[in-house]
């Protein structure tokens, strides 16, 4: 009886791993063949690989933030570090100029947890009770932002500020609030808009003028 106990928690357990990360790797590597036009879940594996494939310098400086948001975030995924296909991780630096917002967004495959390294940030998540849970965060420390859930961060500070952050995904992807709702292609309809929202077509067709994507 104890077995079948342990039994189910151990499957429940490997159940409960696989849905919370990417799925896990059949073979030592599967270095990502970005060329390659078969389509799978992830990329196919490039025949013969070398230790630049499992390397990437595009972190060790500040990003540019001279930006409308004041923010820039870098990826350290497999788009750039091959040899993380299939391993279900992957970095980003965000550098943030004072004022600096990386706006409400989410990332649909991953959970994020930053560690700061410079400055000081207002970050938060809201839950699916549409509850804020926020707090400031200073140089050494570190915040999580579970899977899926809408985020933000912002440097109210007078200097620049920057984070590392961590995702159990090769490639967590990123949709932006605004610009998903307000800079998609084709547009998301102004009558979906202003009933969401609440506001008239004027009101909706200046905030999609200001997020059209920069010609
Ligand atoms: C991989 O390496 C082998 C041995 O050096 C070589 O014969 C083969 O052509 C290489 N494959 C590709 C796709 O470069
Ligand atoms: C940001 O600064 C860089 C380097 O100073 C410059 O090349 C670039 O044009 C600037 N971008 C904007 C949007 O001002």
């Amino acid at each position: 009886m104890t077995a079948m106990v342990a039994l189910f928690v151990l499957s429940f357990g490997i159940v409960l791993a696989s849905v919370t990360a990417d799925p896990d790797m059949l073979q030592d590597v599967c270095v990502a063949d970005l060329t390659s036009a078969v389509k799978v879940n992830g990329f196919t594996c490039k025949e013969n690989f070398t230790a630049d494939d499992f390397f990437f310098d595009g972190l060790a400086k500040p990003g540019l933030t001279n930006n409308t948001l004041g923010s820039l975030v870098t990826g350290a995924n497999v788009e750039k570090i091959p040899g993380l296909n299939t391993l279900g991780v992957s970095l980003s630096r965000i550098d943030y100029a004072p004022g600096g917002l990386n706006p409400p967004h989410t990332h649909p495959r991953a959970t994020e947890i930053i560690f700061v390294l410079e400055g000081q940030l207002d970050v938060g998540f809201i839950t699916t009770a549409n509850v804020l849970v926020s707090k400031t965060i200073n140089k050494g420390e570190i915040f999580v932002f579970p899977k899926g859930l809408v985020h933000f961060q912002k440097n109210n500070g007078k200097v620049p500020a920057a984070v590392i952050a961590a995702f159990n995904s090769q490639l967590p992807g990123t949709q932006s609030i605004a610009a998903t709702l307000f800079a998609a292609t084709p547009p998301v309809p102004d009558h979906v808009l202003t009933k969401a929202f609440q506001v008239g077509t004027k009101e909706v067709e200046k905030i999609k003028s200001r997020l059209a994507p920069k010609k």
